[in-house]
């Protein structure tokens, strides 16, 4: 499409969009949200509320919200949405997440939209004939997609929302229609994908440029907006049935797709039992399987409580050391016990138990590093591009969601005439015991592909209560590394006593049980290490760990700070 093209359709659009229902365009230049100038700000103390996520246009609007009577469900709604347009590598529509949540009258909400393998989906879908693993069609294309759950999910959000779903969603429509301005890192990275999205795709898509993407150019989805507009006129229905669903399976059938109107339509969110645990006098919440992220948090964070190595503090050997090897047995159990837990029975029970935590510590030997080869996991006889909000309202209402297209734009296949990225969200499936996934993670049974169960995950959206009262909101993306990178902004945090923009930005550090070594970020310090090489450690540079969004609510204001690593922005009032 040409520049008039895509100019005259964004004039249709908008006649339609402004007919549809809003009165005045929401955003614009010169407006409180302005798509085609605005900053990022990294760390900030606000009054009433607060919102920390990976693009600050998608922050603005969740303060916005928030400031035109919204609360933080409200505005956790509006901030996917306009995620799902601005931030394409892994806001999404055609994705899936969770959402744990603290109401401000206590109660608690664990929301779980996670994809589901297609019906006809099965347990060797990825293997040829010899028995090898095909990861290239678990990792691209349109049969890599499992079914989406993020509408369900904010339509199961919606009820604890206090505005009008078609007020949530119209930044969306006007960032898709009217288009916004992209920032360095945005026009790199669409840039680096160019290949993918010409090999996955039959149609000319949005991100797709005969030039290469500069920052301030403008990017217009109208293809998007219109399926958009399809879900503020008819709900949960605009993208599950009727055209959408319709569009959603033309697709499938371009290729070797599998999704059936079936399958959209038999889409549902659950609501799960957060996964909580006392830590040094605060109550950590997070989310059960289909998740391992709260049970392995849990783990991680109760095998150095109580330990002499973590008094010692932040950096130093002993504290990295039992940090790393509680890491390595938490990672242990994910890939041998965890799964749906409404296809698997997970012995979540005894995973969290005291005994059983303090016996898987007790082979540590202080200054020596264990072996992977040697720590298989526990006997028991009863799972790169995500992106996390953590919002926080005055009223007490805490929200920390992470969602995915799992990796970079998903299957890169852009649904045609929808204008969205489906995920590739099949490839978390263990799809041959020990063939390790895209994260490197490996599995077995309990996660092995069925129709209609959820692929395990690692994603790890947390809140924390202080004697009752809010104290934190943390998540981030990043595969497997997502449920360390909540562990040590905690620790770092209620530990270490950093402030939140330390305690996610300082050096991480990440081992996962296999492969066998800790992966360390730049700026990791010279002198540790050399300890941990000492010990025995093997080290493995790695770009960067992580973007934690964290919340830290103080008595009489709060804090609010966005991972440095990348565009990510805070926005409150
Ligand atoms: O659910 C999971 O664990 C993965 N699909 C998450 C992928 C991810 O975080 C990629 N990001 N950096």
């Amino acid at each position: 499409m040409n520049k008039i093209s895509i100019l005259l359709l964004c004039c249709i659009l908008s006649v339609f969009v402004l007919n549809a229902q809003s009165k005045t365009k929401w955003l614009g230049a010169g407006k409180a949200v302005d798509p085609y100038n605005y900053t990022q700000v990294k760390h900030e103390f606000y009054n009433n509320a607060a919102v920390s996520c990976a693009h600050p246009l998608a922050s603005l609007i969740g303060a916005q919200i928030m400031k035109q009577g919204g609360n933080a469900f409200d505005a956790g709604i509006a901030v996917q949405l306009a995620l799902a347009v601005v931030y394409p590598a892994a806001g999404n529509i055609g994705g899936g997440g969770f959402l744990i949540a603290k109401k401000a009258n206590n109660s608690f909400l664990a929301i779980d939209y996670r994809e589901v393998a297609p019906g006809n989906s099965s347990k060797n879908m990825y293997l040829d004939k010899e028995g090898n693993a095909q990861l290239e069609l678990s990792q691209n294309g349109r049969l890599a997609s499992g079914v989406p759950g993020t509408i369900a999910g904010l339509f199961a959000t919606l009820p604890s929302a206090k505005l009008d779903f078609k007020l949530l969603i119209q930044p969306a429509i006007d960032l898709a229609a009217f288009g916004y301005v992209i920032t360095e890192r945005e026009a790199s990275s669409l840039n680096a994908n160019q290949k993918s999205f010409l090999k996955y795709n039959n149609t000319k898509i949005a991100f797709v440029k005969d030039q290469i993407w500069k920052a301030g150019d403008t990017l217009f989805q109208p293809e998007l907006a219109n399926t958009l507009i399809r879900i503020q006129q008819n709900g949960a229905k605009g993208f599950y049935e009727g055209e959408t669903a319709k569009l959603i399976v033309n697709e499938m059938n371009k290729g070797n797709g599998i999704i059936s109107l079936t399958d959209l339509k038999n889409y549902k969110a659950k609501f799960r039992k957060p996964l909580s645990f006392k830590y040094n006098g605060y109550s950590i919440y997070g989310f059960p399987p289909p998740s391992s992220g709260g049970i392995i948090l849990l783990q991680m964070m109760k095998m150095v409580e109580k330990t002499s190595q973590i008094q010692k503090g932040f950096q130093t050997p002993e504290a990295t050391q039992i940090m790393i090897e509680a890491e390595r047995r938490a990672y242990a159990d994910r890939a041998e016990h965890l799964g749906d837990p409404d296809f698997w029975k997970v012995p979540i029970k005894t995973m969290s138990s005291d005994t059983y935590l303090a016996k898987r510590m007790s082979d540590f030997i202080p200054g020596k590093a264990s072996k992977s080869a040697e720590i298989k996991a526990g006997d028991i006889k009863e799972s790169e591009e995500t992106t996390h909000i953590s919002i926080y309202d005055k009223q007490g209402n805490m929200v920390s969601i992470t969602t995915t297209l799992n990796g970079g734009y998903g299957s890169k296949t852009v649904v045609a005439g929808a204008g969205f990225l489906l995920n590739n969200e099949m490839d978390d499936f263990s799809v041959k015991p020990g063939v390790a996934n895209m994260f490197g993670a490996v599995g077995g049974e309990a996660n092995a592909i069925q129709p209609g169960k959820r692929m395990l995950s690692s994603m790890c959206p947390v809140i924390v209560t202080k004697n009752g009262k809010p104290a934190i909101v943390v998540g981030t993306p990043g595969g497997t590394t997502i449920p360390t990178s909540v562990y040590q902004a905690l620790v770092n945090s209620i530990n270490f006593g950093m402030n939140i923009d330390d305690a996610i930005n300082k050096p991480k550090f990440h081992h996962q049980h296999l492969p066998d070594e800790v992966f360390i970020e730049p700026n990791f310090p010279a002198e540790l290490k050399n300890s941990l090489q000492t010990m025995g450690y093997k080290l493995t540079n790695r770009a960067s760990i992580g973007k934690t969004e964290m919340i830290f609510i103080h008595k009489n204001k709060i804090e609010v700070a966005a991972d440095r690593r990348g565009d990510d922005s805070v926005a409150g009032f």
